[in-house]
């Protein structure tokens, strides 16, 4: 009981640099405003006759906290997020029986680890361990850029079944200038997206399962910049 009381002051207290002037009105909705006065009376029998200290003697660490996700979250933090849910977490997909639909949003893949090296040519690799994309409908990858020359770059993307896709020539203009760019190579018109050498259309009804990988030419003359975003967008129906 105690515990319990102690989360849901927790949790008000979270919700009080938010609710400011209105004090603990945010919390009523959840009950926490009982769980409040209930925790104060708790503390105060302790100061009596409780050999236990009051006070949390570790205040910074966070209490166990299992926040139980509804359907919505759960398929939106488990199925869709560019950040990889802990296992732990995503439970509540078997537990609530929902399945990914990958045909009505995209599956994001993002690589593990990768290092750019201080110049020269490098690879970027993007696992992609999720089953259920056997049938590729639609491919975007995104790459974001800062610092290098841009225009000299040359990307191709190689697909798990050893596919080689163009996706930016290298322009020959020894004065290409540095610049940050956000790069959505894509086989649909928007603006700010690029279409790539080779379309994508080459990779309908693929398997997407296994390792992608990105490989940056540079010129080896000129310093890498930082690589900033790396993204596989993948829709598979
Ligand atoms: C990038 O990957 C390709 C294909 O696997 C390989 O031939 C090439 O040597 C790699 N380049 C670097 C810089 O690791
Ligand atoms: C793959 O998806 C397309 C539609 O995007 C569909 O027409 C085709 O039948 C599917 N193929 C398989 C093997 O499921």
């Amino acid at each position: 009981m105690a515990r319990l009381a102690a989360v849901a002051v927790w949790s008000c207290l979270l919700l009080l640099p938010v609710v400011k002037g209105t004090e603990l009105d945010g919390c009523e909705a959840d009950g926490c405003e009982a769980d409040v006065s209930s925790a104060l009376q708790l503390g105060r029998g302790r100061d009596e006759d409780d050999p236990e200290p009051a006070e949390d003697p570790h205040p910074e660490q966070e209490p166990e906290y299992d926040p139980e996700l509804d359907a919505e979250e759960c398929e939106h933090v488990c199925c869709y997020s560019r950040f990889k849910a802990p296992e732990s977490l995503c439970g509540c997909l078997a537990a609530q029986s929902i399945s990914c639909n990958y045909c009505s949003r995209p599956y994001i893949a993002t690589p593990e680890e990768y290092q750019v090296p201080h110049a020269g040519s490098f690879n970027i690799s993007i696992p992609v361990e999720e089953t259920t994309l056997a049938n590729i409908s639609k491919f975007e990858v995104g790459l974001g850029l800062a610092g290098f020359r841009v225009g000299t770059l040359g990307v191709t993307l190689l697909g798990p079944a050893s596919q080689s896709l163009g996706l930016k020539e290298p322009e020959m203009e020894p004065e290409s200038q540095t610049s940050q760019v956000h790069w959505i190579f894509t086989d649909r018109s928007c603006s700010d997206c690029m279409e790539p050498t080779d379309s994508f259309s080459q990779l309908q009804g693929e398997d997407a399962k296994g390792t992608w990988t990105l490989i940056i030419e540079t010129d080896p003359e000129v310093a890498n910049g930082l690589v900033t975003w790396v993204e596989l967008s993948i829709t598979s129906c």
